[in-house]
């Protein structure tokens, strides 16, 4: 048993002089500050972390200000298409979902996923019919579509579709990539982690990125750590990137500090890789890196203070 708990959120890298079409600085602190705190509490209740990332996660899709539930960016129909997934540190069970449509909270169907089948990922319809099987909460598309994701969509197609762009993405990092997530260290000593995203403005032929893929944008194990990455998805999703991360406390015996440092000079060694990551070790240190100019993020490192990155 622990005596402290530990708690990480993040809501996206990228230059974040350009969040203004989001929100402002001060609508980011307040909605960071009121979400780390409500995790917090759960947390001193002695919460599972597992159950601190889901709600945590949860509470940012519920937030317009960010591209996951609501809010999330529009594929290349104008529609929004979300991928989430969570796991456990204590038995590495993991859920996910990909490609899934007007799901209220895409981390709570990916929780289901982990609780209630034997599986780890579903996708597409499969999915859908799996969250109307458990009665999950699915709302209108109205709900999900925000006028600054409408303007963002049409200046993307105008742009000629760049947003897919592998050259023109790595030629333009002042994009911001929005995806979120949680990482927990609860008072028994577990740790868990929760991605959510909307993924890629004008996204293509059912394209996914790395949030739902366990090992890439998300990773927990109790002797390690636990890891939610943002960032450009298939540079992620190459490097297997969380899983580096957890191989290098492993490997290495390294603090979460440097461990996320030593992921992204790994990322971009080896990719050129945009974005970022948020890791607690299993000692509950915090740490965070990011080859963006920017990150949103922030912490409580065993109990004490919280604590923000919003550029
Ligand atoms: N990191 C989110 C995505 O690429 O979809």
């Amino acid at each position: 048993m622990s005596n402290h708990y530990s708690l990480m959120i993040h809501g996206g890298a990228g230059a974040l002089q350009h969040i203004q079409a989001e929100g402002s600085e001060e609508d980011f602190a307040q909605s960071m500050y009121g979400i780390l705190e409500q995790g917090r509490l759960k947390l001193q209740q002695g919460a599972p972390a597992l159950d601190v990332v889901e709600h945590c996660v949860s509470l940012l899709e519920d937030d317009p200000l960010y591209n996951a539930g609501r809010g999330s960016v529009l594929n290349e129909y104008g529609e929004v298409e979300m991928d989430a997934a969570i796991m456990d540190g204590q038995d590495l069970a993991a859920g996910s979902v990909a490609g899934i449509k007007n799901i209220k909270n895409p981390i709570s169907l990916a929780r289901l996923v982990l609780k209630k089948s034997e599986h780890v990922m579903l996708i597409g319809h499969g999915a859908m019919e799996f969250a109307e099987l458990w009665g999950v909460e699915c709302l209108p598309d109205d709900y999900f579509i925000i006028e600054s994701r409408i303007k963002q969509f049409q200046e993307a197609e105008k742009a000629g579709k760049m947003m897919l762009d592998h050259e023109d993405i790595e030629q333009e990092p002042q994009r911001k990539f929005g995806t979120v997530g949680a990482t927990a260290f609860d008072l028994e000593g577990n740790l868990a982690a929760a991605t959510s995203t909307g993924g890629i403005v004008n996204k293509r032929w059912g394209r996914v990125g790395d949030s739902p893929i366990i090992g890439a944008g998300v990773f927990a194990d109790n002797d390690t750590c636990a890891v939610s990455a943002t960032g450009y998805g298939e540079q992620f999703m190459r490097t297997v990137l969380a899983k580096m991360i957890s191989d290098c406390i492993h490997f290495q015996s390294l603090a979460a500090p440097q461990a996320a440092q030593a992921g992204i000079e790994y990322l971009v060694a080896k990719v050129k890789g945009l974005g970022g990551v948020i890791v607690i070790d299993a000692k509950g240190r915090c740490g965070a890196g990011h080859s963006t100019s920017g990150m949103i993020y922030g912490w409580i490192e065993h109990g004490g203070e919280s604590h923000f990155q919003l550029t």
